[in-house]
């Protein structure tokens, strides 16, 4: 029996050496009750390296990880027959299969194929999902119920977590790290997104991450540290901190999303001191501006009626942000990321960092002139940057 088991690995370790591996699959627990349903296996070309992309069906979640050649012939000697009673390979040009009964008989049988295979490297092909949300955290978290579903009353909040993340998404996929890559998700709040990062990064862009969710709450930095222990999930923790103490050694992405009032300014100044390469902020209130704009009184014909008083404190508080960016030398967008029925908190501020250091007066002046205008005196952003006005502020 172990003869037959052994003649159907030296196949695949001559596959593999060969190049002809087109895929492979690993199935029928040996344990009725393994949580573990069937893997799939195929060949990926990762930053040049021929790997092994295993994906591994869970009951209710999905994991991909890469192997080298004798790591993943390693694997498959452990799993057969111990996890799994049937294996197929598939070559270009023949499909071998091993099946090993419950008494332990292993029979092997090889079959040549007509048509024309070829080997695909591609591993987008074969893409994790952008969320899961059968992974168990999920559930924990409170965003499905235990069966994987999203609950109805985290529909809108799935959909803004999805979009944001399929930003992000777009946004680092052309980017280069050096190795990890440094993320701090501020004011991470019960980690919805921080945990649709991590999925994302790890197990469809195959990053190796180091994220961390700044939350002020205690409670909900102990708790969000407990679910991220029971599922081992390695590279991302909670820090229990304000934004404003919360020093990060290496940053290359800063994410916020609907941080509160001037948490979201704290959290952009963070990213602009730490160097960050981008920064995508969702804001949330505005009170810090519109209050200032109420006590100066001065009021235009807009800003005299309530409804768009506010939405005007958004637009300038949102403006001068954008506008500070650019003058650190972030090359900024400002965009709609959902449709308002999900939130009306929907503008993406995102901030790509140049090369070029800008700090063009003729940005400060533009600033100092809006301020003027709606009678703002200081914007919290130029506080937690320390930026001097003076000059333009007197004209
Ligand atoms: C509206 S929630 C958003 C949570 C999360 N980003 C999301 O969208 O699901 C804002 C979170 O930011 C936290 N927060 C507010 N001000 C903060 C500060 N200065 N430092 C750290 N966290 C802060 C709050 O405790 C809260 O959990």
């Amino acid at each position: 029996m172990l003869e037959n088991i052994e003649k159907f690995l030296n196949r695949v370790a001559e596959a593999a050496e060969r190049s002809t591996l087109v895929k492979m699959t690993l199935s029928k627990p040996a344990q009725k009750h393994d949580d573990l349903r069937n893997v799939y296996v195929k060949p990926v070309l990762i930053k040049e390296k021929r790997l092994f992309a295993f994906t591994y069906h869970f009951e209710r979640r999905d994991e991909v990880k890469n192997y080298d050649t004798t790591q993943m012939l390693g694997i498959l000697r452990e799993m057969i027959p111990n996890r799994f009673l049937n294996a197929v390979l598939f070559t270009v040009s023949e499909d071998v299969t091993l099946l090993v009964s419950g008494k332990g008989k292993a029979t092997i049988q090889t079959k040549k194929v007509q048509e024309c295979r070829e080997q695909n490297l591609e591993h987008d092909k074969q893409k994790a999902r952008l969320i899961n949300p059968a992974n168990p955290w999920w559930y924990q978290l409170g965003l499905t119920t235990r069966e994987g579903k999203i609950t109805a009353d985290m529909q809108h909040k799935f959909k803004q977590i999805y979009k944001y993340a399929e930003i992000v998404e777009s946004l680092i996929k052309p980017m280069k790290f050096e190795s990890t890559v440094h993320i701090s998700d501020m004011g991470a709040g019960k980690g919805y997104l921080t945990f649709a990062l991590y999925e994302l990064l790890t197990q469809r862009l195959n990053l190796d991450v180091d994220i961390k969710g700044v939350e002020i709450r205690p409670d909900l930095a102990l708790k969000i540290n407990e679910i991220i222990k029971a599922n081992n999930l390695k590279g991302l923790e909670f820090v229990e901190s304000s934004i404003e103490a919360y020093h990060p050694e290496k940053l290359d992405v800063l994410i916020a999303l609907h941080a509160c009032n001037t948490a979201t300014d704290d959290a952009i100044a963070s990213g602009i001191k730490a160097g960050a390469e981008l920064i995508v902020c969702a804001p949330c209130c505005h009170k810090q501006i519109r209050q200032e704009m109420e006590r100066s009184g001065r009021f235009d014909a807009i800003t005299r009626y309530g409804i768009f008083l506010e939405r005007q404190a958004v637009m300038i508080t949102d403006t001068i942000r954008a506008l500070i960016l650019e003058y650190f030398g972030y090359k900024t967008q400002v965009m709609e990321f959902i449709e308002m029925e999900h939130t009306p908190k929907n503008v993406l501020l995102v901030g790509r960092r140049t090369s070029k250091a800008a700090r063009d007066p003729k940005i400060l002046q533009q600033i100092a002139d809006l301020k003027a205008r709606y009678g703002i005196e200081r914007h919290y952003l130029e506080g937690a940057l320390d930026l001097k006005f003076q000059d333009f502020d007197e004209k």
